[in-house]
């Protein structure tokens, strides 16, 4: 997929993981929670991977939208992928949006592969929509091997 470079701090390309996660979370699999959650996240190298939830009817077995677009992301570049910025989108089943930040576990995922601790996370979120936080400020003293 050919995928014009963007800064990704500019307007432009939040607005562009933010309607690629809508996207998305068109898609998302959520018969138990009637959430349809998506996400984009934007590669170092310039690339867009999208990921939707997937529940199961095994409830903890479901996977978060995040996870699916990571997976995307290191199946597609390998270990030199790293996240540039992200964007999480939810709706219910009739499509209206839903203020969603990303969950704990997601937090930790982004982090983990984040470029540096300024890579900004886009989300929808009462009264500042769309919302945008530094990955270090959504999950301060993130854990990490290298901590040891
Ligand atoms: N969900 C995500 O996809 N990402 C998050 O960061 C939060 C939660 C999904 C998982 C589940 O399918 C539904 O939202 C309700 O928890």
């Amino acid at each position: 997929m050919n995928q014009p470079r963007r800064a990704p701090g500019s307007v432009r390309a939040r607005k562009d993981l933010l309607a690629a996660a809508a996207e998305a979370a068109a898609r998302g699999r959520g018969p138990y929670s009637t959430l349809k959650v998506g996400a984009a996240v934007l590669s170092a190298a310039g690339r867009i991977y999208r990921g939707c939830n997937v529940e199961n009817a095994a409830y903890p077995l479901g996977a978060c939208a995040e996870t699916a677009a990571i997976a995307a992301g290191v199946l597609a570049e390998g270990d030199a992928f790293r996240i540039a910025a992200a964007a999480v989108w939810a709706q219910d089943a009739d499509g209206t949006p839903l203020p969603v930040s990303p969950c704990g576990g997601c937090r930790q995922r982004i982090s983990e592969l984040a470029a540096g601790p300024d890579v900004l996370v886009h989300f929808c979120w009462p009264g500042t929509e769309p919302c945008s936080m530094r990955i270090d400020d959504l999950l301060p003293c993130a854990f990490a091997l290298e901590g040891r």
